[in-house]
């Protein structure tokens, strides 16, 4: 089965600090844009729940914005206490300066 794709965003409305809440199939997805890649995790920080989305990230980082922790937005590894889980981590494709995820990869 060839894999489905999702228009979920444009490029340019991804700033570059503030991650860009999307929504796919009712989950909550926050994309970043570092060095023109096109990033995607879960928005829910895996220590208690807030969304990412309200934070900012600098590069491959995202600070969660209640308790500080942090995570790598490539890997979805948690890297700075209290965060110890890692979240989740979507591939993205970016064709015509849109960004789609896949069902398929949720
Ligand atoms: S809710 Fe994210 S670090 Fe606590």
């Amino acid at each position: 089965m060839d894999k489905q794709w999702v228009k979920i965003a444009k490029v340019v409305d991804i700033d570059s600090a503030t991650p860009y809440l999307a929504e796919l199939n009712g989950r909550a997805i926050a994309l970043y844009r570092t060095h023109n890649v096109v990033y995607a995790t879960d928005d829910t920080c895996s220590h208690a729940e807030a969304s990412l989305c309200d934070g900012e990230y600098f590069e491959y980082t995202v600070t969660c914005p209640r308790h500080g922790g942090q995570f790598d937005i490539r890997t979805g590894v948690a890297v700075k206490m209290p965060a110890v889980s890692p979240i989740a981590v979507f591939p993205t494709l970016v064709e015509d300066g849109n960004v789609y995820l896949s069902p398929n990869d949720m």
